[in-house]
């Protein structure tokens, strides 16, 4: 018994197989039901009882062996079958799936690049912000019922840390730095405390304006957005200001765009009054310049700020604000374009 194990011992090891066909064989021929080694096992019975100790040993070993040999050579034949799939590296890859731009990004750039055609430089700042750059400095006075209007998240540790609810903050900052000329805009993420709806959102960005020099008027403020509007919109679009109220500005206006829709006409995107709303702005109240060491006597300034995703629903049609956050591939996928 023991010389046959060591005959067959000798066999399995002269093996070698080159396909996952001969190995299958090899292990039906020893492992299999009808096996060697099977075999061996169920005429164990029949050994002496003085050599059963060894003579299990040996065929458990001899088991054990063309387990791992069987392992050795499976791996190895899958390994070559990969290297043949690698052989041919001229072969193209598989297509790659180009990207789009979101179309936060899109309108985003579109705005950087009309304003910086008229000479506006681009200025960023943090998001999260203190008091005196979203508000006191922007002549918000403390208790004012205007801080309502922009519901602020605030940290309950410090009042005095807060999310900015506006990019205005940026300008202030430049305004520290900078004396007139100043000409800048400053796009950014803000954060609102709202609930999210079809409409409005808990973060959202904007793109805000400053123009600061010597006798800047309204009707600088004026020719800037409808240059500004017709860029976006096309050469047709008409604008229309009506009165409003910022602390920070005065006077205070918010520009309408004739509807892209009905053309003016009246529809139910509109409401029917042919306009839809598109941005604040205002003549920077000269409280605002003295705040910042800004000479109101001698200086006049201009701001304006936009919300990006109330532009792109104007621009795109766009009904619902909540798309664009939620990534969904089937609608981001419709945005494709230069900027
Ligand atoms: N900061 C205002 C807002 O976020 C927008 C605005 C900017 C209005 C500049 C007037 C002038 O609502």
């Amino acid at each position: 018994m023991l010389q046959n194990i060591d005959k067959i011992l000798e066999e399995a090891r002269q093996f070698k197989a080159g396909t996952r066909e001969e190995i299958e064989q090899f292990r039906i021929k020893y492992l299999g039901k009808k096996g060697v080694v099977t075999d061996l096992f169920q005429n164990f019975k029949s050994v002496p009882p003085d050599q059963k100790k060894e003579v299990g040993q040996r065929i458990n070993q001899l088991k054990q062996l063309i387990s791992e040999k069987i392992e050795i050579l499976t791996s190895a034949v899958s390994q070559e079958s990969d290297q043949q799939e690698l052989k041919d590296l001229t072969l193209p890859g598989p297509p790659l799936q180009p990207g789009a731009r979101h179309p936060i990004s899109i309108v985003r750039n579109q705005i950087i690049e009309i304003f910086t055609r008229l000479g506006f430089t681009i200025s960023e700042g943090p998001e999260i912000e203190d008091d005196w750059h979203v508000f006191s400095s922007l002549n918000f006075p403390p208790e004012h019922p205007a801080r309502d209007m922009q519901d602020t998240f605030f940290i309950e540790k410090d009042p005095d840390v807060l999310l900015r609810t506006h990019t205005s903050s940026v300008q202030v900052r430049v305004m520290e730095k900078e004396q007139p000329p100043i000409r800048t805009i400053s796009p950014g993420r803000v954060f609102r405390n709202e609930a999210i709806s079809a409409r409005a959102h808990c973060i959202f960005h904007q793109v805000e304006g400053l123009y600061i020099d010597e006798n800047v008027s309204f009707a600088d403020l004026k020719q800037t957005l409808l240059y500004f509007a017709r860029e976006m919109f096309g050469k047709e679009v008409e604008i229309r200001l009506r009165p409003s109220y910022f602390p920070f500005t005065e006077p205070s206006a918010e520009m309408d765009i004739s509807c892209q829709i009905c053309g003016g006409k009246g529809c139910n995107v509109c409401k029917y009054s042919g306009w839809l709303e598109i941005l604040g702005c205002g003549m920077v109240d000269p409280n605002v310049l003295e705040f910042n060491n800004i000479d109101s006597k001698k200086y006049t300034g201009f701001a304006f700020g936009m919300g990006i995703e109330r532009v792109a629903m104007l621009k795109y049609q766009v009904k619902d604000l909540r798309l664009y956050f939620e990534n969904d591939i089937r609608f981001l996928e419709q945005f494709k374009a230069a900027y």
